[in-house]
């Protein structure tokens, strides 16, 4: 397996351009499920979970081209794809794709919409605690679909008119479930209201994409959305959202070695309280048409506390990386978890390079230390291999991360990224 050495200490000076956001990418591939027309997709982030998820699509007949690069293209522009689900061969997602990807289980939304019915396995994906369907299949019960769970698979049918639409309230806001809902609702017959959905910015994009193809949708983007089904959808073109976990990551990656970069393409309103916690860290943050620009220079980390939450809260897909951060601040922080259980398995690697960390339930006491050093570390989820990543950064001397195809699912050329701003990333390839 490949692994990634980091010779610490280097400041971060120059551009980074920040790619398509994998978490927008996946709902609106799996968007052209919908449609007999073609699909296509701007600016998609040149992934592992991309890649994957092309085969899992291609499984059920989706036929997808990639336009190849034209001269005068940036080295690190996104890919246009061109998906087309005319001839859908397969309502059958396999175990053996799905479990690799927690995201992929979403197709069993539009597959259900528009075929009358779905064969999807239980889910797998990043071990970041017990992650349950169940908000999920009550989208598609109340839709009026049957559900069984039959030897791993989820069976999903819509009643022989097809599926109706409804009053779905959920108890606890859910990205996944979002997208499910407006992914069903959008071909049911009549009217759907969902309450306390999801205001994340991915489930803007995918509304906006929906839209486009002939979707009926109205308040995406704040917890009430409304959805009047049409009968059909048609293709269209649309452009994934710049990744806001991306740019987040490596505002927090100035933050910790200090220097002055600029996110290029990143949107400061996709992730103002990430910013916020950044300033307060005692970085300089400004913004303008270009993207955003991160510097320190000089001067102790301050110590911030955070407590994750659903958008436009602080995303939980920061945390790690905001804790790699507050590991050398001059004082002790506390990281509250709120989304996920058990997504602090960060913490025992963060320790190996240094970091001084307690675990109290759902909370990290994070007491800032003046130096990381150096250590091979372990890879265990991709949010926070790339907590590792910063650390290492910021850390003197050499560390090995190991298991870096967490990394390559959710962050594209991270090596080119850092070592065009002065960092010294190089990656191992396997048996070497
Ligand atoms: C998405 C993101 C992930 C991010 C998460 C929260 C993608 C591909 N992934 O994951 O990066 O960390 O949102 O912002 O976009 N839950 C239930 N029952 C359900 C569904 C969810 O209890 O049926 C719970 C989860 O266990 C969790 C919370 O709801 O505690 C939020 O999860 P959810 O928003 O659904 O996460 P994902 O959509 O899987």
């Amino acid at each position: 397996m490949d692994r990634i050495r980091i010779v610490g200490g280097r400041p971060l000076n120059g551009v980074i351009p920040i790619s398509g956001a994998k978490n927008a990418a996946l709902p609106l591939m799996i968007a052209s499920l919908l449609t007999d027309g073609t699909l296509t997709l701007e600016n998609l982030p040149r992934l592992a979970d991309v890649n994957l998820l092309m085969r899992i699509l291609g499984n059920h007949g989706v036929d997808y081209k990639i336009e190849g690069k034209r001269p005068g293209d940036q080295p690190i522009a996104g890919q246009i794809v061109h998906l087309d689900a005319a001839n859908i061969v397969d309502t059958t997602a396999p175990y053996e794709l799905v479990s690799r990807m927690r995201a992929s289980f979403w197709v069993v939304a539009p597959l259900l919409a528009r075929m009358g019915e779905a064969k999807v396995s239980l889910p797998g994906g990043c071990a970041i605690g017990t992650r349950p369907v169940d908000l999920l299949l009550m989208v598609l019960e109340k839709l009026g679909a049957s559900v069984e769970i039959e030897s791993g698979y989820v069976l999903a049918k819509a009643p022989s008119g097809g599926l109706r639409g409804a009053d779905i309230t959920f108890s606890k806001v859910t990205v996944g479930g979002t997208h499910t809902a407006l992914m069903a609702a959008v071909l049911a017959h009549g009217h759907t209201v969902l309450h306390n959905a999801a205001c994340e910015p991915e489930v803007v994009d995918l509304a906006d994409c929906l839209i486009k193809m002939g979707a009926r949708i109205k308040g995406a983007g704040t917890p009430t959305i409304e959805i009047e089904g049409v009968g059909r959808l048609n293709g269209a073109r649309h452009s994934v959202l710049p990744d806001r976990i991306e740019a987040g990551t490596y505002a927090m990656a100035v933050a910790m070695t200090g220097g002055d970069v600029l996110l290029e393409g990143a949107r400061p309103e996709l992730l103002q309280a990430g910013l916020d916690a950044i300033v307060a860290s005692g970085a300089t943050v400004t913004s303008n048409a270009q993207g955003i620009r991160v510097s320190r220079n000089g001067g102790r980390i301050l110590p911030v506390d955070i407590s994750t939450a659903p958008f436009p809260g602080f995303p939980t897909d920061l945390q790690a990386q905001f804790m790699a951060l507050m590991t050398r601040a001059g004082g002790t922080s506390r990281i509250t978890e709120t989304i996920f259980e058990n997504r602090f398995m960060h913490v025992q690697e963060l320790a190996r390079l240094g970091a001084h960390i307690k675990l109290e339930d759902d909370v990290a006491i994070v007491e800032g230390v003046e130096k990381l050093k150096g250590a091979p570390v372990m890879a265990t989820d991709l949010r926070a291999s790339v907590s590792l990543v910063i650390a290492a950064l910021a850390a003197e001397g050499e560390t090995i991360v190991h298991r870096v195809y967490h990394l390559d699912r959710g962050f594209e050329q991270l090596e080119q990224k850092l070592n065009q701003c002065g960092a010294s990333v190089e990656r191992i390839a396997s048996g070497s």
